[in-house]
């Protein structure tokens, strides 16, 4: 018999099986488990739905977010929407804080960070606010140093406070403000620091969570220092605003330098984008139309080839204006957004969200979203989502309402 023979006779038996015949032959294999999970294998005995429902076949909310059932789909995690208010999170950082400044030792110093590590409560204890996304929103007192060190996931800092701290990435120190978004690809050195009067906070985001899934986080803290420096930091080779100065006009790049940083591929040279900078390019275009889903919003990009900043993660920034509401949107991947300016809410499969400056609110893939600026002044929302990572892949897909409700494909 030929396998396409055997094929055809197990796809069409010759006669129909009784009831009792189905549950005695599945007994049967099901008594053979045991033995074979001494050997790692599994006898298929029951039917797997080892894939959720399709999100995008419904236009309601009951049909996304439900995790896979069966073996194989049986240690799927879903992140869910969820909020950290600044409100709720702030007395923890000034506690933190206090009983660093008190310490003998530093707590930096033991726990490599004084920060406060965000937990999606859908992810169980991983500390993770998406499948793919950490974030720490840490507190640097003066005279805090994070030494320089290097590692696979890619981060950034993306600052709360007004001003003080700073990060040396590759040489090139840039101080830290509100609003700025300074970042440190997979492949660069860099040390983290307050050298000012008073403590500085910042959001760290990784895409740490993707790299341990793909058993490919590292950290390398072996800094060889260069003579006549210590060990735990760089020496500035360029001052602050380098980086900018190379790239920051749209369109022109500069000839005479490499924009290889670091040793990974694919890196942006472009370090620290300026949140002052972010905030004009975004007032400068608030007449315009806008999109319907997003308003007015900027990505931040690699300005040598206009791809996402890095090959994972999306960094965006948008404008609401007063009163602004957008349509509802869903897409397959997943991300957070951080408060910078405004008062609102984000509506997540039904679920409403009110939002302030520096709250940060998750939103996982598949779900319904949409924002609303509530007050009479222009919100600003940043935001990061693993949409580069799921365009890489060919996964990436989107879909809007129109204002009858009715669904429409943004991008297949
Ligand atoms: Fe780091």
């Amino acid at each position: 018999m030929t396998v396409q023979q055997n094929a055809m006779q197990i796809i069409s038996p010759i006669r129909e099986s009784s009831d009792e015949e189905r549950i005695s032959a599945r007994d049967q294999m099901e008594a053979l488990n045991p033995e074979a999970k001494k050997l790692q294998f599994w006898i298929r005995t029951q039917k797997n739905a080892p894939a959720q429902e399709p999100w995008f076949s419904t236009a309601d909310t009951d049909n996304t977010g439900k995790l896979a059932s069966g073996q194989v789909g049986k240690n799927q995690l879903k992140a869910v929407p969820y909020r950290w208010r600044w409100s709720d999170y702030r007395p923890y950082l000034q506690k933190i804080s206090d009983i660093a400044a008190g310490a003998d030792v530093a707590p930096v110093e033991f726990a490599d960070r004084q920060s406060i590590v965000l937990m999606n409560p859908g992810l169980t204890e991983r500390i993770q606010v998406t499948n793919t996304i950490r974030c720490a929103i840490s507190i640097y007192n003066p005279g805090d140093i994070a030494p320089a060190h290097v590692h696979s996931p890619n981060a950034s800092r993306t600052i709360l406070t007004d001003n003080g701290g700073y990060t040396n990435i590759e040489g090139e120190r840039c101080e830290a403000r509100r609003g700025d978004v300074i970042l440190t690809p997979n492949g660069t050195w860099h040390d983290h620091g307050n050298d000012g009067e008073e403590p500085v906070v910042w959001i760290d985001t990784l895409d740490w969570p993707l790299m341990e899934y793909l058993d490919c986080a590292w950290v390398d803290q072996d800094y060889q220092a260069a003579a006549g420096t210590t060990d735990r930091t760089q020496p500035v080779r360029h001052v602050d605003g380098y980086s900018q100065k190379l790239y920051k006009n749209g369109g022109m790049r500069p000839t005479f330098v490499s924009h290889q940083r670091g040793f990974s591929q694919r890196l942006t040279p472009l370090f620290h984008y300026s949140g002052v900078d972010i905030r004009n390019s975004l007032v400068d275009l608030k007449d315009e139309t806008g999109d319907p889903y997003e308003a007015i919003q900027m990505e931040l990009v690699n300005p040598v080839t206009g791809e996402s900043v890095f090959p994972t993660l999306r960094y965006g920034a948008q404008l609401l204006r007063p009163n602004e509401a957008t349509r509802p949107k869903r897409e397959t991947s997943s991300g957070y957004y951080v408060v910078i300016n405004g008062e609102g809410y984000t509506e997540i499969n039904g679920q409403k969200f009110d939002w302030k400056p520096n709250d940060v609110i998750a939103v996982p893939n598949f779900l319904w979203r949409r924002h609303v600026n509530t007050s009479s002044e222009d919100a600003i929302l940043y935001s990061v989502s693993d949409a580069a990572l799921m365009r890489n892949i060919g996964q990436y897909r989107a879909q809007g309402k129109d204002n009858a409700g009715n669904v429409i494909q943004l991008e297949q």
